[in-house]
């Protein structure tokens, strides 16, 4: 399994986002941030709405975020992912945001806190087995 040796970086920065968080309903503040092959990091939070289901989770924000940049000049290529609570309780990425990190990082590693309050590296191919491709 691919180990990514700079986590405490990627984790400082998704901590950092997590204090930018906006959610007032959950009171469930998530950070992320990605590293991408070309050596950049983005950041992203939750950003939540009165009307539920418009919520975007930190994941999602952090990877718009660096389309809209121009991340990889319009191939961005995700080589990990860090995902917190601010809190510091445990949290992996919800399945709607496993598909669109396997858009783009196929073979992205999650750093995240698991069930157990440790920190794990798992591939997000374990995470999504059979990630949908359309035309594959
Ligand atoms: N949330 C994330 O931002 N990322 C995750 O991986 C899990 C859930 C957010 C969505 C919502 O604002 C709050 O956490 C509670 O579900």
């Amino acid at each position: 399994m691919p180990v990514i040796a700079n986590q405490d970086e990627l984790l400082q920065a998704a901590q950092r986002a997590s204090t930018r968080a906006y959610a007032p309903f959950s009171k469930f503040f998530v950070g992320a941030a990605i590293l991408t092959s070309d050596g950049k990091i983005y950041t992203g939070c939750n950003v939540e709405n009165s009307s539920y289901g418009l919520t975007n989770c930190a994941e999602r924000t952090a990877i718009f975020t660096a389309i809209a940049d121009g991340a990889g000049q319009g191939k961005l290529d995700i080589q990990s992912v860090a995902v917190v609570n601010r809190d510091g309780v445990p949290c992996a990425p919800c399945g709607a945001c496993r598909q669109v990190i396997y858009e783009f990082g196929p073979n992205a590693v999650i750093i995240y806190r698991g069930k157990t309050g440790k920190i794990e590296q798992t591939p997000i191919a374990a995470l999504l087995p059979e990630g949908f491709r359309l035309g594959e």
